[in-house]
């Protein structure tokens, strides 16, 4: 298998000019001839799927809020906050011109003429390229009367979460607000829900302003659909997973690394590429970040589609799989990732913050030893009412991540109740520094101090 450069490119693109020579801006030109509702007929046509990680159908929600009330506004989450994720931060580095180019077609789509593209503070090298590719295009007209805005944003996890997004754009902190961005969008003027606005009526009250929020990745993929044509995106991909998909693969392999292959391409494929397991090792496990089930070994021929990883029961997220082998305890996996869960929930919803706490911490006593069969009837309880009255999914995600451990290894569970000893090796969430060119992976050690309320103890 080789990787594929259709949406992320070999090399860097340095300067506008280059980025134009290499046929860049035809998109934008190619969309501004067709007119909104045929630009976004093609992107439907397409069958482009979002990229953040649910798999939205991005026609769908250009055509939820290019039909909306109020003023249109578009928001590119270059967040990239999940765990064994590193490809938006790799796109933002090799083609930012093409998100910027991607994010003016839908604003151009929806009817919006300003425009929001959001990094993490954290990641200076993805703002700087961001604020580089968005001056330019404006120096040099590609915008027209498109007011497109860099926004710097805080390392929570939250914050790539898109009603928390659309907070942070507002200045606040990475807290999900109750509705979607398309029915409370950007400096709506409307209440955001509940009885108030239902009696009187959404439209008397103010605007509510719909708002696209589409992931870096999926806005670039946007613009190489209106510069080469939908018929082109769906030679590549499945019928329900058209295209191509960036996948970063991290954790007990060979080369970890990040390749861009076609949608319908096995994991084992992807696996092989990065080199398979470590000499004398057997792979076990491979987690798409911290959102979905885990995937068994046996599992790994699965097509990197989001209806084959449906069809098992996990999902594709934002194709970064964190893989491990033999040497893994699944014990101690399930506990450091329902920590990450835990620390990183907000706690507007109590179920949410105090269930995947104590999960946790059952989850350390198991892996310490410190447990009997008692605590699995508890942590269960805590598992299902963990989603309860969620505002945002992450309670979904303790719950997926952690029933689907304890289902998959039992074994695992069982050794730490009857030898009570620690884990041999100890692994830490897979949090993405940086991914060199020669392929070395950079973990962020950060987290493993960062206390519930979201502080570190060295602040
Ligand atoms: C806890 C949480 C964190 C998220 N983090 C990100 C992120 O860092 N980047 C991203 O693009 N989407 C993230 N998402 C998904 C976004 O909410 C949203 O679905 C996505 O940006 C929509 O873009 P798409 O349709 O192009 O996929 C996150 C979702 C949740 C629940
Ligand atoms: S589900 Fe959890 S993370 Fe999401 S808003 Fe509620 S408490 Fe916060």
């Amino acid at each position: 298998m080789v990787s594929l450069h259709v949406v992320l490119p070999k090399q860097p693109i340095r300067t506008v000019d280059e980025y134009l020579d290499l046929g860049g801006g035809a998109a934008l030109y190619a969309a501004r001839a067709l007119g909104p509702q045929a630009t976004i007929d093609e992107i439907t046509a397409s069958g482009l799927r979002g990229r953040g990680g649910a798999g939205f159908l991005t026609g769908t929600k250009w055509t939820s809020v290019a039909t909306g009330g109020g003023r249109h506004y578009v928001v590119a989450n270059g967040a990239e906050g999940e765990p064994a994720t590193f490809k938006d931060r790799l796109l933002m580095r090799r083609d930012p011109y093409r998100i910027i180019e991607g994010t003016a077609i839908a604003a151009f789509a929806v009817g919006a003429t300003e425009a929001f593209v959001a990094t993490k503070r954290h990641y200076a090298e993805a703002a700087s390229n961001l604020r580089r590719a968005t001056l330019e295009f404006t120096e040099a007209g590609l915008l027209e009367d498109l007011a497109i805005t860099v926004v710097e944003g805080p390392d929570e996890y939250l914050f790539g979460e898109e009603k928390a997004l659309l907070e942070v754009v507002e200045g606040r902190d990475p807290l999900p607000r109750l509705l979607p961005p398309w029915q409370h969008g950007l400096f709506a003027t409307v209440p955001s829900g509940g009885w108030e606005s239902e009696s009187a009526g959404i439209s008397d009250r103010g605007q509510s302003n719909p708002t696209v929020v589409n992931n870096v990745e999926t806005l670039a993929a946007a613009a190489h659909i209106l510069a080469n044509g939908a018929d082109w995106y769906r030679t590549m991909g499945t019928t329900e997973s058209p295209g191509t998909v960036i996948v970063t693969i991290v954790g007990d392999v060979v080369e970890p690394g990040v390749h861009e292959v076609e949608l319908g391409t096995s994991l084992n494929d992807v696996i092989a590429r990065c080199g398979g397991a470590r000499e004398g090792r057997r792979l076990r496990a491979a987690f798409s970040g911290v959102s979905n089930a885990v995937i068994r070994a046996e599992d790994f021929d699965v097509a990197l589609s989001y209806e084959a990883l449906a069809a098992i029961g996990s999902g594709l997220g934002a194709a970064g799989f964190a893989i491990y082998d033999d040497s893994a305890d699944m014990v101690d996996v399930a506990s450091e990732f329902s920590r990450f869960l835990a620390i990183e929930s907000c706690g507007q919803c109590p179920p949410c913050k105090q269930e995947s706490m104590a999960i946790t911490d059952q989850l350390a006593a198991i892996a310490r030893g410190d447990a009997d069969d008692a605590t699995f009837g508890v942590m269960n309880s805590r598992l299902l009412r963990v989603t309860d009255a969620n505002r945002c999914y992450l309670g979904t995600e303790e719950q997926n991540v952690v029933s689907s451990i304890l289902r998959a290894f039992p074994e695992d569970f069982a050794a730490h109740l009857e030898s009570r000893g620690e884990p041999a090796r100890h692994v830490s969430v897979p949090l993405i520094d940086d991914i060199t060119d020669a392929g070395q992976v950079v973990y962020d050690h950060r987290h493993a101090t960062k206390r519930p309320d979201w502080t570190y103890p060295d602040a």
